[in-house]
C-alpha cells in the first residue's frame, strides 16, 4: 500500500508498533504480578481519542487483570500547537481512591497534559498512578514528567497516524509517520 499523500516518512512501521506493544504489555502484565494491587485488577485509563490504537492493540497482549476507562483531556485543540492549561472534557464516573491506574496515552510531548492528569488522579486517592505511552518526545518537555515505560523515542516532529492526528485526521494510518508541513496548510480534504 502506497503511503498517504500528506507523509514525508514513515518513521515506525505496523510491524514494529505490533511488535513493541507486545512487548510493553507483556512487561508490564508481569510488573504488575509482583505488586499489591487492590482486587488484583489494574485501572487501565486510555486518554481518548489518540489511545485507541494503541491500546487496543497493547489489551491484546495485556495478561493482568484491568478494567479500562476513558477520559477525554483537551490540550492540542486540533492545531499542531499546545494550549496552555489541560481541560477535561469527559471525566470517569467511577471512584479510583485506593486504585492502580495505568494510563495509556499515544505521545508525551510537554507533558502539560499528563501531568495535569496524574495529579488529578492523586487528588481523587488514586493509590498509584504509572504512565505508558507509545511515544516519548522527550525535547518538547515543559514540565517535569517522566513515562513509567514508553515505546519508542521520538525527536521533535510533528507526528501523524495511529492515534496521531492533524485536525482531527489522519488517526486511521496504520503507521506513525512524519508529516508533510508544507502539504498540511492547505490541503484540500
Ligand atoms: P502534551 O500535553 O504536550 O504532552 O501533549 C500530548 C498530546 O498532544 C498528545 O496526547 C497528542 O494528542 C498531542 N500531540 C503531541 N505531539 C503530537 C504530534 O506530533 N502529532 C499529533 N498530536 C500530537
Ligand atoms: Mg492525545
Amino acid at each position: 500500500m502506497k503511503p498517504h499523500p500528506l507523509v514525508k516518512e514513515i518513521l515506525i512501521t505496523k510491524d514494529q508498533i505490533n511488535k513493541r506493544s507486545e512487548e510493553l504489555a507483556k512487561e508490564i502484565s508481569n510488573y504488575y504480578a509482583d505488586q499489591n494491587v487492590r482486587d488484583n485488577t489494574v485501572i487501565m485509563i486510555g486518554l481518548l481519542k489518540g489511545c485507541i490504537p494503541f491500546m487496543a492493540k497493547f489489551l491484546e497482549y495485556f495478561e493482568y487483570n484491568c478494567e479500562t476507562e476513558y477520559m477525554v483531556v483537551s490540550s492540542y485543540l486540533g492545531g499542531v500547537r499546545t494550549q496552555a492549561e489541560p481541560k477535561i472534557n469527559l471525566d470517569l464516573n467511577m471512584s479510583v481512591e485506593g486504585e492502580h491506574i495505568l494510563i495509556v496515552e499515544d505521545i508525551i510531548d510537554s507533558g502539560a497534559t499528563l501531568s495535569y492528569v496524574k495529579r488529578y488522579l492523586e487528588f481523587k486517592g488514586a493509590a498509584d498512578v504509572k504512565i505508558v505511552t507509545l511515544l516519548d518526545k522527550p525535547e518538547g518537555r515543559k514540565v517535569d514528567l517522566a513515562p513509567d515505560w514508553f515505546g519508542f523515542e521520538v525527536q521533535n516532529q510533528f507526528l501523524i497516524g495511529f492515534g496521531l492526528d492533524y485536525q482531527e485526521k489522519l488517526r486511521n494510518l496504520p503507521y506513525i509517520a512524519i508529516a508533510d508541513k508544507d502539504k498540511l496548510k492547505d490541503w484540500e480534504w
